[in-house]
């Protein structure tokens, strides 16, 4: 098994990797259960593939469970979802002392560390990520939150988890656009800090595709080490956290556009935004002509959308997305900051850059 440690004084947990974690899910509540009862929040779809397993190994171990699942899907990141939980904890006298498990992938997570956070002034959670992009990206580092009708992820707070069990066995379910999605922020973790890391990537390519659970859990645990270290050096992003978003400001302004839809995923948001943030480091002389082609090749192989070009229907011109692009939350004083490199693994954050030179480099994505 792999561990990584999130070492934030007391706010420190690990992060354990593997296959098979969930039926070995007791062994790892030693030392965090005030009482043998655990709270699980999950989605429709998890509780139907996974939530009989969890409930058969902790029923053996004699930890009662309360469950709650809700609508699977973004949806449910939501105000509303977010009253009927901690309602439902209030209802089933979850008490300052107790656990409550997040089983499931980014929506759930976000959902439950928010309310986690908020139920009687905080109570400890445990992060049960079952998707790759919950694996290796939003169950560790403790954003949590909801969505509201003025934009994503508006309302939440920094809320570290006790512990994150990362069962690689779960990835085996998803379905291959999910899948491929979040494999969009593993690739991001070499692109904007370990050349090696994402040499590996390439050459794996073929056998983290067929999801082969060894590439599996070194893809998953080489990511939560990236994210970790960054996290620890700047929990609440005030610097370098900052560098985790390469591909997020194309990406979040292409999600607008295409109104949050099955157009785009999140994940293939962030493997375009990442593309054309190296389009745009080449066109500044930054990075070498070569490096954008390379990771195209990359998400190519990989079965991946890679450009502006492969999402589906109409997009708005590159004046109107640079114009979402400036809603972004690294704008300061009008003026865009960005997760630009030089070089793959070399990312940086650079301020104030010229929109003209984003609206060239969409044109061009758009025109190839
Ligand atoms: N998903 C980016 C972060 O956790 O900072």
């Amino acid at each position: 098994m792999k561990k990584v440690e999130v070492s934030l004084e007391n706010r420190s947990y690990d992060i354990l990797i593997d296959e098979n974690l969930i039926l070995k899910f007791p062994v790892y509540l030693e030392g965090l259960l005030n009482r043998k009862f655990l709270a699980i929040v999950t989605d429709t779809n998890v509780e139907n593939l996974h939530l009989s397993r969890l409930l058969t190994t902790l029923k053996n171990a004699g930890i009662e469970t309360k469950v709650l699942s809700i609508k699977a899907g973004e949806s449910s990141k939501s105000w509303e979802t977010l009253q009927a939980t901690v309602d439902w904890m209030l209802d089933n006298k979850i008490e300052r002392n107790d656990l409550v498990v997040a089983f499931g992938g980014g929506v759930v997570g976000d959902l439950v560390g928010f309310a986690a956070a908020i139920m009687r002034r905080g109570i400890q959670f445990i992060q049960c990520p079952t998707s790759l992009l919950a694996q290796v990206d939003s169950s560790v580092g403790g954003k949590t939150g909801i969505n509201t009708s003025h934009g994503k992820n508006l309302v939440g707070a920094f809320y570290q988890p006790s512990l994150v069990i990362s069962d690689i066995s779960t990835l085996k379910t998803l379905e291959e656009r999910d899948f491929l999605a979040g494999y969009g922020e593993v690739a991001k973790y070499g692109l904007l800090g370990d050349y090696e890391f994402y040499c590996w990537l390439e050459e794996n390519a073929e056998n983290i595709r067929n999801r082969d659970i060894h590439a599996l859990i070194k893809a998953v645990a080489h990511s939560c080490e990236m994210k970790s270290a960054i996290v620890i050096a700047d929990e609440k992003e005030q610097g370098e956290r900052a560098l985790l978003n390469l591909g997020h400001t194309f990406c979040h302004a292409l999600e607008a556009a295409t109104g949050y839809s099955e157009r785009m995923l999140h994940g293939e948001g962030v493997a375009i935004g990442s593309v054309l943030a190296f389009d745009l480091s080449a066109k500044m002389g930054l990075t070498s002509q070569e490096d954008p082609t390379r990771i195209k090749k990359h998400f190519e192989d990989m079965g991946m959308m890679n450009s502006i070009n492969n999402i589906s229907g109409t997009l708005p011109n590159a004046d109107k997305l640079v114009e979402l692009m400036f809603q972004d939350k690294k704008v300061v004083d009008g003026k865009l900051n960005l997760i630009l490199a030089k070089g793959i693994g070399k990312a940086f954050i650079a301020r104030d850059v010229d929109p003209n030179l984003i609206k060239d480099v969409i044109n061009n994505s758009l025109a190839i």
